[in-house]
């Protein structure tokens, strides 16, 4: 792998493990208030938390989001990771391959074998995508994964001084992808959140999963504002260190929009993951409830991984499952389906968020 990039991977890591990689952007997952119900007639054991993602049966609607891979040190944690991603029945997705295409033996710091979760996807940059729009399927067979993920990450690219600044054609090469791949497509944010009109865009063209990664989470602008050399890059990062749609209005208003662009008749319903500072049960219970198939998380696995190996990101994974059967119940849920359709209260600020976003009008390009 070229020298910079592997040590861009390794500076990354180190970054996102200190506190100040999350700069304290409200989700806005707390305006949701889910509503207690004092007789829900249901046993814990009872409550079905399984789900489906791009065809996949999981046993909990959660997926270790991408994050990793280029480096012995990103191998272990992508291994692990998936290890235990395989053990509990959910998603997991490697860091960008973009390094394979550079150097096709960086392979092995991706593969996870012998682990084999039931969803295993791969990972690319839309940029790359439009450059090598072959690498995909290539990069799916290497991994022996099920999918890819495309990423979109425009606002970290322009903190980054080698960073990208031509961000056009991402759009047609995603479709021709999705009309390649279908269900076994997904986009993603990396933090800065999916607006409904994005969303429209890109289900137009085909993609059937998004994972909305809003803000509120891991910035990485800030995690580029940290590795700044020069003051401009410094100066843009800290400026936009909270750039970005908060996970719950993206999530709440690209739900709205896909079920009416989606009606009964129009075509399938659009599976959305919330990622993007889902860092509890309680966090994931309102992402379900506001439209979620699946719940992403990244930073916390990092974390947990980093400071007290597989166990320790194990019973984090174990702890959040168990936490958000009790929720559901409290509910009165006994399935996912349930939950999302379960008695809320949508506080402010969220709800003007959701209202005004709804607004915007949907045109078939970007406004510019
Ligand atoms: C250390 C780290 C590296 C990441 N690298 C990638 C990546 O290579 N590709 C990608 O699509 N997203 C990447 N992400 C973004 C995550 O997949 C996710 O969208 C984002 O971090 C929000 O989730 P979080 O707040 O739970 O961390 C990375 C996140 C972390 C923490």
């Amino acid at each position: 792998m070229h020298d910079d990039l592997e040590q861009r991977k390794a500076q990354h890591l180190d970054l996102a493990m200190r506190a100040e990689s999350e700069p304290g952007t409200d989700t806005l997952l707390s305006c949701v208030r889910l509503v207690h119900c004092a007789l829900p007639e249901l046993a814990l054991n009872q409550i079905d938390l399984s789900a489906k993602l791009c065809g996949k049966a999981l046993r909990a609607p959660i997926m270790i989001v991408g994050m990793t891979g280029g480096t012995e040190r990103a191998g272990k944690i992508n291994r692990e990771l998936a290890q235990l991603a395989e053990e509990e029945g959910v998603a997991f997705g490697v860091g960008s391959m973009r390094a394979v295409l550079h150097d096709p033996a960086a392979i092995e710091t991706f593969s996870v074998k012998p682990a084999r979760p039931p969803l295993l996807m791969a990972n690319l940059g839309a940029q790359q995508l439009v450059q090598t729009p072959a690498a995909a399927r290539s990069l799916i067979e290497q991994l022996g994964a099920d999918g890819i993920c495309i990423h979109l990450n425009a606002a970290q690219e322009l903190v980054q001084a080698e960073g990208d600044r031509d961000f056009r054609g991402c759009l047609d090469a995603i479709g021709v992808l999705a009309q390649e791949l279908g269900e076994r497509l997904i986009v993603k944010e990396t933090g800065c959140g999916i607006s409904p009109q994005v969303a429209r865009m890109l289900v137009a063209r085909g993609v059937r999963t998004l994972d909305v990664s809003g803000a509120g989470g891991t910035s990485w602008t800030r995690v580029e504002e940290m590795r700044a050399v020069g003051a401009r890059e410094r100066a843009l990062g800290a400026l936009l260190s909270q750039w970005g749609i908060p996970t719950a209005a993206a999530l709440g208003s690209v739900r709205s929009a896909l079920d009416l662009q989606t009606a009964p008749g129009a075509g399938e319903r659009v599976s959305l993951i919330a990622s993007g500072g889902v860092r509890t049960a309680l966090d994931a219970a309102r992402a379900i409830a506001l439209g979620a198939d699946v719940v992403g998380l990244a930073l916390p696995f990092l974390r947990a991984h980093q400071t007290g190996g597989i166990e320790a990101a194990r019973e984090s994974l174990r702890a959040l499952v168990e936490a958000l059967r009790a929720i559901a119940l409290l509910c009165g849920a006994p399935s996912l389906a349930a939950l999302r359709a379960a008695p809320r209260v949508i506080e402010q600020p969220l709800a003007s968020h959701l209202a005004q976003l709804s607004r915007v009008p949907v045109s078939g390009s970007v406004a510019r």
